[in-house]
């Protein structure tokens, strides 16, 4: 299918970083060999560090080589995106370097320009002064910003406030890069698309809800950067939230960019806020250990290189969260998310309620509650768990649990086309997949309880071995209420 050909410039700030090198650029190469970016559009990496044309191609030929999929990488596609990419030196504390930037965009001053930062969120005010101080931020400009805004409400806000002096609200894409999964989108269309969802999603039907985002790499060299944000803050209170958001609003009324963000935005107001006995009972923390995974031997959080020993960071939260809603009220949402566990798993359950009656003889016939299982990732599918008789001939029927394939299953999903699709909308200017203002701030709102009650020790942080599922104490916060993680 031919696409309509976008010419903007994008410039990254941070463009040396880790996100752009494995992530962002990827995504742009993808865009521009798909032909969805004019080849006249301008990749403008900022970086501190100075270095030759020749260097750079050399740097982003090795990056892309690293990131990109294998077999995705072509080197005559490489050599015609690189004439693309035009490397700028700025440092963020010296305002007088945008004169560079000033000097390259202003060749092209008509064009749509998207700035994305994807920088600490505590350079993105003064980004974004420097921007207005060298009149670079016009009518058809775009800024992205990357999460997590803040550490807390009040940071989020102050960052926000700044951001906000020079950009319109409408000119601001907060990404979630979940938000561009295809499952994820899968999700309103699951929902809103089909009937037979329509009457059993509610508390009438459904038992409780799980959501999982397990990884099994750590930190992966960001240390410094992770230790200061955690579980909760780096995953929990965006990409959870978000996930949880897609399953319990009500319908929107139109796929309006706003329809969906005002439904989203009143379940995040409806989840029910923690009281510290909430938070001794219903949150738990921990770190990991040395342990193993793929045969391979593990070091713990504390001993890996540049760690502060002290560190009293979580690399696992899990939590039980219930909405005040009348269509949720009494049914649980768990959430887990952790780094170094066993395997990458992003997943979320949903349980159905048990048949209020069995005809069935119970000679071994175990009848399993539905589930509806929508996987993320490593791949893609959505899997309706159904009981189902087994084909024999025997005097007493048996019963058994079958899959019922609602998608056709993608395997070996990268997370780089989530960003495709979202770099995409900012190009469009479809800020739907992007989070408004309110919806940042009610997700902090809530967060925050729980940070503050962690602050304070109400729950201790507990321990797990590199390559398991989480410390024993996830598993108690979901047997305490006669469950089980889902685990197939
Ligand atoms: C990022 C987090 O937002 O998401 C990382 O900052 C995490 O710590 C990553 O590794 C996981 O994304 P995905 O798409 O691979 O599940």
């Amino acid at each position: 299918m031919e696409h309509h050909k976008s010419l903007c410039d994008i410039i990254i700030f941070g463009g040396h970083g880790d996100l752009s090198f494995r992530k962002l650029l990827p995504a742009l190469y993808h865009l521009y060999k798909e032909a969805y970016l004019s080849p006249d559009s301008r990749i403008v990496v900022i970086s501190r560090r100075d270095m030759t044309q020749a260097k750079h191609v050399e740097l982003l030929r090795s990056k892309m080589k690293e990131f990109l999929r294998d077999g995705e990488y072509d080197e005559e596609i490489f050599s015609e995106f690189i004439k693309r990419i035009v490397l700028c030196n700025i440092d963020f504390d010296n305002e007088k370097s945008f004169e560079h930037l000033k000097k390259t965009l202003d060749k092209e001053e008509k064009r749509d320009r998207i700035y994305y930062l994807s920088t600490s969120s505590d350079f993105f005010g003064s980004i974004c002064k420097s921007l207005s101080a060298f009149k670079l931020i016009k009518s058809n400009s775009r800024v992205v910003l990357e999460k997590p805004i803040g550490r807390d409400l009040e940071s989020s806000q102050s960052i926000n406030k700044e951001v906000l002096k020079y950009f319109k609200e409408n000119q601001v894409y907060r990404i979630d890069h979940y938000l561009g999964k295809d499952t994820v989108q899968n999700i309103l269309a699951l929902r809103f698309s089909n009937r037979f969802f329509m009457p059993l999603w509610d508390a009438n039907n459904i038992d409780h809800v799980q959501i999982t985002v397990s990884e099994s790499v750590g930190v992966e060299g960001r240390w410094g950067y992770y230790d200061d944000y955690g579980a909760l803050r780096d995953m929990i209170q965006n990409h959870l939230l978000q996930l949880l958001c897609l399953i319990a609003m009500e319908p929107p009324c139109s796929l309006a960019s706003d329809s969906i963000r005002d439904e989203k935005v009143k379940v995040l107001h409806s989840l029910r806020n923690m009281t510290p006995e909430d938070i001794r009972q219903r949150t738990v923390r921990a770190q990991y250990k040395s342990g193993s995974i793929n045969g391979e031997p593990v070091v713990g959080y504390l001993d890996a290189e540049g760690a502060d020993k002290n560190s009293n960071t979580e690399t696992f939260a899990a939590l039980r969260v219930d909405i005040d809603n009348w269509r949720w009220i009494g049914v649980p949402f768990y959430l887990r998310s952790g780094k170094r566990m066993s395997k990458k798993n992003s997943e979320i359950v949903i349980q159905f309620k048990k048949i209020p009656y069995s005809i069935f003889p119970n000679n071994g016939n175990c009848i399993t509650e539905n589930k509806l299982v929508i996987t993320l990732q490593p791949k893609e599918s959505i899997s309706l768990k159904l009981m189902n008789k087994i084909p024999e001939i025997t005097e007493q029927m048996r019963l058994q649990q079958v899959d019922l394939e609602l998608n056709a299953p993608k395997t070996n999903v990268g997370t780089a086309e989530a960003y495709q699709r979202l770099i995409l909308d900012v190009i469009h200017a479809n800020p739907t997949l992007f989070m408004r203002l309110d919806e940042v701030e009610a997700a902090w709102r809530w967060t925050d309880i729980i940070l503050e009650g962690w602050a304070q020790n109400f729950t201790t942080m507990k321990t797990y071995s590199a390559g398991t599922d989480g410390p024993s104490a996830s598993i108690q916060l979901i047997a305490q209420d006669a469950r089980s993680w889902y685990d197939e």
